[in-house]
């Protein structure tokens, strides 16, 4: 094909640069990689730019660390951008055809258009009483510990409670013995594939201990699943939950329902979504108001003007603006879903680089929420950032906790919800404090990002 038959694309593609690389082979970049990710790739990022070529354990990935660009791949150009990213691929055993895993194309946006509208604020609003009496029941069981002397492990008692809104909005359950199982299969299996991630070898399906592990654990969530479904179908039980809308939903081509096998996957797909991220965001966002005993101060007076001792409604959550914005900031800070990953399908040109077809693109959000050029004092935890003054002018891009585009997080607006209330009940009844002598928690880059060993406090009775 002569110069004159090739289209703007193309032309394009040819003039473009080369994407800067980190050199691969370097020894000391493998073991820093897995040994501390986030402060590599920092680290890279101050020496190469927003856009460089990085290797992890020989696979290439092009780092995409600027809101423009970010834009360009999740929402401006996403059909360019699938998730048959490795990513994607190595969880697919677990996330089967779900909303998460898929890959992207037509039976994606399909599924998409049928669930989106059960996420909707105005069907969101239906479940904060589920949450705010997980909220309640937590509080209660706190209570007597509430003396500033006894430690609470925040990150295993909140995820007990996110783990119970989801189930009852989903199943209209409440957990047991099953549920418990189901907590401990995920944890499992998210041990295994972080571990998978920092060293990829042998591949997941190669038989042996581990990958016997992982099955099992997913057979029996995918049971815990079918179970409720099963009893759905055989008319033992009726709710005005999450999982009978799902179930009495129609594509509006077809005018057919979800099959079993998709609603199974979809369901757990949700819990996955929901539990891990809320978790880990309701503790960082306690933690950070335990170390930050102004703020805590500020929020909880916010609080009591708006609600008093009532029990707070969706409608209240618009009224409660530093509590939203302290749990934005809790998000910049600690983004619990902090990496995600895309497909190139074609050619493609960012920033005036090339970007070949089959190149794999890394969006890491903890990262973005720090870079200098839009977060001033990006370490420092301040919530009147997002303030609508101090936000203005502000790439949209630049705070991407949810994603964007097709693909943004479809439980955004719920897990909004849920980590307003968190924290506006528990601030409201406890005075939240650092154990003392506690050393500061880290974070640790798992598949999501988690306070490392959880976060423990102690608590005094307001
Ligand atoms: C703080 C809590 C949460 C955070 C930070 C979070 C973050 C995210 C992010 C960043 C994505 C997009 C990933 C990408 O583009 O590659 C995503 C997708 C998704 N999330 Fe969430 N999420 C949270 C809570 C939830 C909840 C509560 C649910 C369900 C009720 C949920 C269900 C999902 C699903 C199903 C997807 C896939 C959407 C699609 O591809 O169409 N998430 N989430």
């Amino acid at each position: 094909m002569g110069a004159r038959d090739l289209t703007p694309g193309q032309v394009a593609y040819r003039e473009a640069g080369k994407v800067p690389t980190v050199p691969p082979w370097n020894p000391a970049n493998l073991t820093a990689f897995r040994r501390r990710p986030l402060e590599y790739l920092a680290d890279c990022a101050g020496k190469h730019g927003d856009l460089f070529r990085f290797h992890v354990l020989g696979l290439p990935m092009i780092m995409v660390n600027n809101p423009a660009n970010i834009e360009h791949v999740l929402v401006h150009n996403s059909e360019n951008y699938d998730r048959n990213a490795p990513l994607f691929r190595v969880t697919r055993p677990v996330l089967g055809n779900g909303l998460i895993g898929s890959s992207g194309g037509e039976q994606y946006r399909r599924q998409r258009k049928l669930m989106q509208p059960h996420f909707r604020p105005g069907v969101v609003l239906k479940f904060t009483g589920n949450m705010t009496d997980e909220i309640d029941a937590l509080i209660d069981a706190w209570l007597p510990r509430a003396d500033g002397d006894q430690v609470v492990n925040v990150t295993d008692d909140v995820g007990q409670v996110a783990l119970r809104i989801v189930n009852r909005s989903l199943f209209t359950a409440a957990v047991g013995h099953a549920a418990q199982q189901f907590e401990r299969d995920f944890a499992a299996l998210n041990e295994i594939l972080a571990g998978f991630f920092s060293m990829p070898f042998p591949p997941l399906n190669t038989p042996g201990r581990r990958r016997r592990r992982m099955r099992e654990a997913i057979d029996r969530m995918h049971g815990f699943v079918s179970s409720f479904i099963e009893r759905r179908l055989a008319g033992e039980e009726e709710a005005d939950d999450l999982l009978s809308m799902l179930m009495s939903a129609t594509h509006d081509d077809t005018n057919q329902y979800m099959d079993v096998e998709q609603l199974r996957d979809e369901v757990l797909n949700l819990v996955i979504g929901a539990f891990e991220t809320t978790t880990n965001a309701a503790s960082w966002a306690l933690y950070l108001l335990a170390t930050h005993p102004e703020a805590q101060e500020r929020l909880f007076a916010e609080v009591r003007t708006h609600l008093g001792d009532r029990t707070p409604t969706y409608a209240d959550l618009g009224q409660l603006s530093y509590t939203r914005s302290v749990v934005e900031e809790t998000l910049r800070l600690y983004s619990p879903a902090y990496q995600t990953m895309r497909h190139c399908v074609a050619d493609d040109v960012i920033a005036g680089k090339r970007i070949p077809a089959g190149a794999n693109i890394y969006i890491n959000s903890y990262l973005m929420h720090r870079h200098p050029d839009f977060w001033t004092d990006p370490e420092s935890f301040d919530p009147d950032r997002f303030s609508p003054q101090r936000s203005a002018g502000r790439p949209k891009h630049a705070f991407i906790p949810f994603g964007s585009g097709p693909r943004i997080c479809i439980g955004k607006h719920f897990a909004m919800a849920e980590l307003q209330l968190i924290v506006a009940m528990i601030v409201r009844r406890f005075r939240v404090l650092v154990p003392a002598g506690q050393p500061p928690v880290e974070p640790q880059p798992l598949i999501t990002l988690h306070p490392k060993d959880g976060v423990r406090l102690t608590l005094l009775s307001r």
